[in-house]
């Protein structure tokens, strides 16, 4: 692990490393994707209000390490959920193009997963799995993006819910058609062969429903978890050839 990287969570909503973490934000997430700004400097500013039972909210950033007076300079970013009962969300991982491939991503995601296992003891428990989703390219879009994400995943040991297109809320504009997302899990205080398909069709419809509000007979829920498919968790790299 490079100590040339400092990691930190925000925890003042009107520091300005959030105008730069804002920027990174709109410039690394494809749009139909992003939900407002505001929406996570919103739950920064609600962070030191929080207790168990709720959702805990994380915005980490990451800078290199500078004169101990300089302003930090973010190169990078995680936003992530834990959401009580269920497990952990990761919603948001970005890099500046620049400082990619040298590790902040996963040292990011790494560090969300640890803070979010910290949530799980507040709880109570233990933090069994954290997911999150992911758009595959379109036929004949560019796959580059695609592939770094699942050099990311695959290096942070997350894998790849294979036979789930999840029919996830367009926030950015909720009269489209749902997106179609695929899912990746990340075992933590729970093993990986336990994720058989009745626990995965668990995880998908506990997400769909603490995150896109879609409950059981949803037409998005339907649409996400026919009975005729067979959900499995399979090597986050397997999804690179997938067509969507
Ligand atoms: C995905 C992203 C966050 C990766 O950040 P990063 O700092 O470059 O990732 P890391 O350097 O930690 O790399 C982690 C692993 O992914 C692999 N990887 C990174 N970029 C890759 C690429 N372009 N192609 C293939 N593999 C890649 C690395 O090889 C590394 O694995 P290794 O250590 O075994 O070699 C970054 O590319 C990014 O911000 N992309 C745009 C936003 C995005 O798609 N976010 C993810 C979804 S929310």
């Amino acid at each position: 692990m490079t100590t040339e990287l400092i990691c930190w969570e925000a925890l003042d909503a009107a520091h300005p490393s959030m105008a730069q973490a804002r920027r990174l934000f709109e410039a690394t997430q494809p749009p139909d994707e992003q939900i407002p700004w505001e929406w996570i400097s919103g739950a920064v500013g609600r962070r030191k209000d929080w207790r168990p039972g709720r959702w805990a909210t994380h915005l980490h950033l990451a800078a290199p390490r500078g004169a101990a007076k300089e302003p930090e300079s973010v190169v990078g970013f995680a936003n992530s959920l834990h959401l009580p009962g269920y497990g952990g969300y990761l919603t948001y991982v970005g890099v500046e193009p620049a400082a990619r491939g040298r590790g902040v991503g996963a040292r990011l995601v790494r560090l969300a997963v640890k803070a979010l296992q910290v949530d799980a003891w507040c709880e109570g428990g233990d933090l069994p799995f954290v997911v999150w989703e992911s758009r595959p390219p379109a036929p004949g879009e560019d796959a580059s993006a695609w592939r770094a994400k699942l050099g990311l995943w695959r290096r942070v040991g997350a894998r790849w819910v294979s036979g789930l297109v999840l029919h996830a809320t367009n926030y950015s504009r909720p009269d489209a058609p749902p997106l179609r997302l695929a899912l990746f899990l990340l075992p933590a205080a729970r093993p990986a062969e336990s994720f058989d398909d009745a626990a995965l069709r668990e995880v998908a419809a506990g997400l769909l429903s603490e995150v896109y509000d879609c409950e059981p007979g949803d037409e998005r829920h339907a649409a996400s978890l026919p009975p005729d498919r067979v959900l499995r968790l399979r090597p986050a790299e397997e999804a690179e050839g997938v067509v969507w």
